[in-house]
């Protein structure tokens, strides 16, 4: 057996066409495969790689961590210089009001252990999600999901969710003081990209103070420079209650967490004692790595220098095949008329070098969420291989 029939056989499949490109090297904004072949990578694991694949000073802090210790204890009990410091680092770059981090291992573990403070400290049981979200799959983080598709196969799933219109002013009455938490991305990213209204965000957030609401907005995708500030949610004048991060908070490892007030936190010490717990949540490992990434974002101005590169995407991209572009930062979806004509053009791509796809909401949007680190120069060539692909569509 070649290893792709290895991986087609033995490694367990999430669907009946994976990408299966064979991947040996990873630099910056580009992916080799075996066969020394160049791919610009326009998806970066999923908004994961902010400051490039195997970013040097990255590679020096996993190094460095895993010559003193790798895993010691479950999460919590000793104090772990990496996970420490990376907390420190993260709540100084924080509001105040979130100056308390508890790492998980994965986004979707955040999503779940947030769930659980907010009905611990609210005491209520009730949870607003929206259509069209994303925040997992586990079966907590897969009842809030916003797509019936991919929810109903798994039920019974999470009794009192209740899903609602994204950006609606209309459902704003219905956070009652039954309800312990409303749950949203700051930007619906699987959806193709839509963001919502400042004024919205302002309603949800008065609102939610108004019944003792709890306030989550995951920023698992826009954290980290993403969308053009160091957090989504900073454009929009709000702070949240929670806060939710994964993705690009490892810089290439797996790291999830929630973070929140102290005085928040400190109810999943108590009643039940442990309250939620996890073995390798905050991976000493991980922490540094992550750590190691979030200083190379704010040292190379790479946030900075979002909006520029978002702009020349955008003038770059005109073409009668394209309907819109959807974006915010290097977030970026280009809708096609359908989902046929966008899988055809993201084939191309990748034949001619450009790695991207599609969106879990959208398949007929095209992904455009490269590291932050990419050039201009590599833009433009990035645009040309996609103006190319779209051709006579
Ligand atoms: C917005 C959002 N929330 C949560 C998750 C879940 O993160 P993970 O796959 O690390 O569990 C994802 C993953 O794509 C996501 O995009």
């Amino acid at each position: 057996m070649n290893q792709r029939q290895i991986f087609l056989q033995h490694v367990a499949q999430t669907s009946p066409a994976p990408l299966a490109l064979e991947i040996v090297k990873a630099s910056g904004v580009t992916l080799t495969d075996k066969s020394g072949r160049e791919y610009i990578d326009l998806i970066a694991g999923i908004s994961v790689c902010n400051v490039g694949h195997c970013h040097p000073r990255v590679v020096k802090a996993i190094r460095q961590q895993t010559s003193q210790y790798l895993h010691l204890l479950v999460y919590g009990e000793f104090i772990e210089t990496p996970q420490v410091q990376y907390a420190k680092l993260l709540t100084d770059h924080l509001p105040d009001s979130l100056n308390c981090v508890y790492f998980t291992n994965s986004g979707a573990e955040a999503v779940e252990g947030a769930m659980k403070l907010a009905k611990r400290v609210t005491g209520r049981t009730t949870i607003i999600a929206f259509n069209q979200s994303y925040h997992g799959s586990t079966q907590g983080a897969l009842s809030i999901i916003g797509d019936e598709y991919w929810r109903n196969a798994f039920r019974p799933l999470l009794p009192g969710i209740l899903h609602m219109q994204y950006n609606d002013f209309s459902m704003i009455d219905s956070i009652d003081h039954n309800v312990a938490c409303v749950i949203l991305e700051t930007v619906q990213a699987e959806r193709g990209i839509f963001a919502p209204s400042k004024e919205w965000l302002s309603a949800l957030r008065k609102r939610c103070s108004e019944v003792g609401t709890l306030l989550i907005m995951d920023e698992i995708q826009t954290g980290f420079g993403r969308t053009g500030h160091l957090w989504g949610f900073e454009a929009f004048g709000i702070v949240p209650d929670i806060i939710l991060l994964g993705k690009a908070l490892g810089g290439g490892m797996p790291l999830g967490a929630f973070i929140t007030d102290k005085k928040l936190m400190d109810a999943l010490t108590d009643k039940p004692v442990l309250g939620h717990i996890t073995t390798f949540g905050g991976h000493p490992v991980c922490c540094a790595a992550g750590m190691a990434a979030m200083k190379v974002l704010l040292k190379e101005d790479l946030i900075e220098k979002v909006a520029a590169k978002e702009v020349l995407f955008r003038q770059l991209l005109q073409h009668p095949a394209i309907r819109v572009v959807r974006s915010r930062g290097l977030l970026i979806a280009v809708e096609f008329d359908t989902a046929e004509t966008c899988k055809r053009i993201i084939d191309r791509c990748i034949e001619n070098g450009v790695l991207t796809d599609w969106f879990l909401f959208a398949a007929n949007c095209l992904r455009i969420a490269p590291p932050l680190t990419i050039s201009k120069k590599e833009i433009k060539r990035t645009c040309e291989v996609l103006l190319h692909a779209m051709g006579n569509v």
